[in-house]
């Protein structure tokens, strides 16, 4: 998730805009840069890496200014890369965060008028747009260009000769500071918060211009009202948005990333080219801990759809067995991208003939450099420990891989395109729930010992909500298929061990049932969590944790987002430390 910042009034700019782009670091970032208008002139400056002492970085003398902190979307992490990008005159700059989908066409056309491109990115399109429709006034020129823009934005443009800033704002969010003779616009309040409490939130579609000293605001054309708010929360609790941890936040995020993921790969028809599945007989999914589980449910997905067998290996373990792959595909799991076992599985993977491909969040990451192909989730950076939208990220796109290899038509699979296409209110339907959530996950906090349990896709899922549970609350939680609980851990069942069971709307249902009743003969506390219209289960069961219904093969997505949140509710209740849990790390880089 890039960072935005704009400042125009009376301080020098490039101070201000660094001090604000610091403010956004807990957002993660590649690279910086900062425009500054000097002398009916921009200055610019582009880095690598963290922006580490701001008192180092002097750009130009001018109260008028943007930058950019960048997450790598489109283009890898470079200087070249970063924002601002400029047209060709080099008068014009801007700064963006969203997607343009129609950047290519955008590019091809651009330059067959004779525009030269230095970038790889989306924005580098939008400043020679600009350059195109720029008769004199910014706010004209602004509007024409979005006229042409499809996805999203939020973006914010300078012209080297007046001191005026103009932004817009459309599926991506901006928020306008407005101090005394001074105005900050940037994409989330902590950049604002040294200078001003008062903030304006742009709506999608709001056209902004920013003159010192004043502001307006169009939608459609005309000129609108906006209300100032004055925002309550220290820099600390804004850069959490308010949610009292990064965990609770990213899961809230949740319906965001899937539309993002949901984007880039599902427009009329399933947007990915899967030649490099050609030929082969087998999947195997290499991954570890909660994209180990992601890839379990992969092989659920592309064995149930598709037919193709699969095998899933934990990537520490993968390097002992080293199978034949000439007809495989190996797919590799991995948030960070920088997982060490997950990386040398992925190149013992290619020495034994697999081909390869790797489904990550970090654009630029080893993985992506290692695999002979690549898909992008669209989580954004995920602060907190403990991965949560970056998995159901991976569901997203596992959803989309197994569809396109069923060699389904379009027609067959639309039922289930249409599920996937509502799934961001399907998991607004399960985040509705978090109050009932938190009330039981208060009554678990207590126990030392958890359960959890489910058939068919139901047992990566409860896999999952175990490894949430433990490494969050420290309870020690383990998971298996409800089927083995006779074959041994029944002998750990009794009160003071709560059993939590996912149940899946299909033919694991009844039998799944049937092991409940078993549990409660045990004495278990039994927390079951199931479809909003399943009426039958609350007779055996002594909570119930409902979400919308769903085809059984999505209640990955609605379960998990629920079993997220039962977690974190546990870990709050037991005043655990959430963000950053004893003994791990975000990216394990050690094998
Ligand atoms: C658990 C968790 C870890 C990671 C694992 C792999 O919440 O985050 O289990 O899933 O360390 O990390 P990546 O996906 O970066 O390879």
């Amino acid at each position: 998730m890039c960072g935005i910042a704009g400042y125009i009034g009376f301080r020098r700019a490039d101070e201000v805009i660094i001090s604000a782009l610091k403010r956004l670091e807990y957002r993660g970032y590649d690279s910086w840069g900062v425009a500054v208008r000097h002398e009916n002139e921009i200055r610019l400056i582009k880095r690598m890496g963290a922006i580490g002492d701001e008192k180092t970085y002097s750009v130009a003398e001018g109260n008028a200014g943007i930058g950019h902190t960048r997450w790598a979307t489109h283009g890898k992490p470079s200087e070249i890369n970063a924002h601002p990008h400029t047209d060709c005159s080099g008068k014009i700059a801007v700064v963006h965060n969203g997607i343009i989908s129609n950047f290519q066409s955008l590019k091809e056309e651009l330059e067959s008028r004779g525009h030269v491109f230095s970038s790889e990115t989306d924005t580098e399109v939008i400043a020679h747009l600009i350059e195109e429709f720029y008769k004199g006034d910014l706010r004209e020129a602004v509007e024409k260009t979005i006229g042409r823009l499809k996805g999203s934005y939020a973006l914010v443009v300078m012209h080297a000769e007046k001191d005026e800033l103009v932004a817009a704002r459309y599926k991506s969010p901006l928020v306008l500071g407005v101090g005394d003779d001074e105005l900050i616009i940037a994409s989330d309040v902590p950049a604002i918060l040294d200078y001003t409490s008062r903030v304006v939130y742009l709506e999608d579609g709001d056209l902004l211009v920013l003159m010192k000293g004043d502001f307006e605001i169009f939608s459609d054309g005309r000129k609108v009202n906006r209300k100032v708010e004055t925002i309550p929360w220290s820099i600390e609790d804004a850069e959490k948005g308010g949610y009292e941890h990064f965990m609770l936040k990213e899961i809230h995020e949740i319906p965001r990333v899937i539309e993002d993921t949901l984007f880039e790969y599902l427009s009329d028809d399933i947007e990915i080219d899967i030649s490099f599945a050609a030929g082969v007989s087998e999947v195997t999914f290499i991954a570890c801990g909660t994209s180990y589980h992601a890839s379990l449910i992969g092989k659920h997905l592309i064995e149930k759809l598709a037919g193709i067998p699969v095998r899933v290996e934990f990537a520490s373990e993968f390097i002992y067995h080293q199978p034949p792959m000439h007809r495989t595909l190996a797919i590799a799991i991995t948030q960070s991208g920088e997982t060490a076992d997950t990386l040398e599985a992925m190149r013992i993977a290619k020495k034994l003939g697999a081909r390869t491909l790797a489904i990550v969040n970090v654009l630029g990451s080893t993985a992506t450099r290692i695999a002979d192909h690549v898909l992008y989730t669209r989580a954004g950076p995920e602060i907190s420990v403990a991965a949560t939208k970056s998995f159901i990220a991976q569901l997203i796109v596992l959803y989309l891989v197994a569809l396109k290899l069923s060699g389904m038509t379009k027609s067959e699979m639309e039922g289930l395109l249409d599920e996937l296409r509502i799934m961001p209110e399907l998991v607004k339907g399960v985040l509705e729930h978090e109050d009932e959530i938190r009330a039981i996950a208060e009554k678990l906090s207590d126990y030392g010992n958890m359960m959890y349990i489910g058939r068919g896709i139901g047992v990566p899922i409860a896999m999952e909500g175990a490894l949430k549970m433990k490494e969050i609350s420290y309870i020690h939680a383990e998971a298996y298929p409800a089927g083995e609980l006779k074959h041994g851990p029944f002998a750990l069942l009794g009160e003071r061990t709560p059993v939590i069971a996912s149940l899946t709307p299909d033919e694991t249902y009844e039998i799944m049932l049937g092991n409940i009743k078993e549990v409660k003969a045990r004495e278990s506390i039994v927390v079951a969590v199931t479809g909003h219209d399943d009426a039958e289960v609350e007779k055996y069961v002594d909570h119930v944790i409902r979400v919308p219904r769903t085809d059984a093969l999505f209640t990955a997505v609605t379960h998990s987002v629920a079993l997220q949140l039962l977690a974190y509710h546990t870990a709050k209740a037991r005043g655990c430390e959430i963000d950053k849990p004893r003994n791990l790390a975000k990216s394990v880089t050690v094998e």
